[in-house]
């Protein structure tokens, strides 16, 4: 069957998101590691990010934003939670159930979503297919991720890119014709590249036992410069397959909001698909690389800032550990961030 405008879609209804209030700027990291701003700002394009302190974690995060996203949607409750994060508040649980609980939506269907970086997007299709189920009519899908707190300390290359955050949407069955409507959003994923983004021990390839934790690496840990090519290569193949199947050409892309990881990868995307380097959405200037929740939040920061106006089409695409990556693409709807 052919997909019409008044085809069942799922639609984006409602955005909302949350930052720590703690800023780390360069100056900050460079007073504590061999860094400085200059270095930072040209190899990245970030100058500050946001970090969580003792006693916050990625569900307090996630809470805020759902909390925001809820009220942009005007609902006080959906049918699902999924929260997309790499940094769980503990390795069991997942940490969608206690959102949903402290959201106050009763017993409702909620799980974690760990497709690293690309988790909003991969969460995002997830929703999507339990709403064409019609197992529900509403989800909140949220990408929440704290990296400070599995950063080594002194992994320069790590803590100048990464930052923690929150961005959430709430997203109901509508139809293909009404803005809003996403779908169906491009994945995918090579693992034979699982060892260029990780952290080494505390899985079951490497548990915690009391007699080898002296050799344990607990923390994240990333090889930078081959996961810089492939994610321009991926980002760019995703983003054109998702553009041609709404039937847009490069030139229809209002606005291409990518995985904020840094500002040469997202210009290496954008001169890929031959788009304008200015139609690339900047955030991570302001909040540095947020994973899961980066999507969210450059979206919220693209309509607060007039960048995105109802009806501009809108492209998102996203890369990461796994590794996997994708894209989604979307005419915004008349919501306002909160
Ligand atoms: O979000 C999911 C996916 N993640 C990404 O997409 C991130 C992709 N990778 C990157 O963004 C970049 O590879 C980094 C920003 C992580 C690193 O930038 P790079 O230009 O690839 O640098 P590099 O790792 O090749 O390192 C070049 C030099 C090295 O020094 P030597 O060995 O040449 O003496 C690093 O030690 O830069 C050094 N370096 C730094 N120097 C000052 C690395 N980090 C820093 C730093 N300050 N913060």
């Amino acid at each position: 069957m052919t997909a019409t405008a008044h085809s069942p879609a799922p639609v984006l209804c409602g955005l909302g998101t949350w930052l720590p209030p703690h800023v780390v700027t360069n100056e900050d990291l460079s007073r504590e590691l061999d860094t400085s701003d200059e270095w930072i700002r040209s190899r990245t394009g970030i100058g500050r990010r946001h970090v969580v302190q003792p006693g916050e974690a990625t569900s307090d995060l996630a809470v805020e934003a759902g909390r925001r996203a809820l009220k942009s949607a005007g609902l006080d409750t959906v049918d699902m939670v999924i929260v997309a994060t790499t940094t769980p508040d503990r390795q069991c649980p997942a940490t969608a159930p206690l959102v949903a609980s402290r959201l106050g939506l009763g017993t409702v269907p909620a799980f974690d979503v760990g497709a690293v970086c690309t988790g909003f997007l991969y969460a995002l299709a997830t929703a999507a297919g339990f709403l064409a189920a019609g197992t529900a009519r509403t989800v909140l899908v949220v990408g929440a991720d704290t990296y400070s707190t599995i950063l080594d300390p002194a992994d320069r290359s790590a803590r100048a890119i990464f930052g923690d955050g929150a961005g959430a949407v709430v997203v109901r069955a509508g139809r293909a014709d009404e803005p809003g409507a996403f779908g169906p959003v491009e994945l995918a994923s090579d693992g034979s590249g699982c060892d260029l983004i990780m952290v080494p021990s505390g899985g079951s390839r490497d548990p915690f036992r009391a007699a080898t934790a002296q050799q344990a690496d607990p923390f994240f840990r990333m090889q930078g410069k081959k996961v810089f090519r492939s994610a321009v290569e991926r980002m760019a193949q995703s983003s054109l397959t998702v553009a041609e199947r709404f039937g847009w050409s490069v030139d229809d892309i209002d606005l291409l909001v990518a995985h904020q990881a840094n500002i040469r990868i997202m210009h290496g995307v954008a001169d890929s698909v031959g788009l304008p380097r200015s139609r690339c959405h900047v955030h991570l200037d302001r909040v540095g690389n947020t994973a899961a929740a980066s999507i969210p939040l450059a979206l919220a920061d693209a309509v607060e800032s007039g960048r995105l106006t109802p009806g501009a089409r809108v492209l998102t695409t996203a890369f990461g550990g796994g590794l996997t990556w994708g894209a989604a693409a979307l005419r915004w709807p008349d919501i306002s961030p909160a």
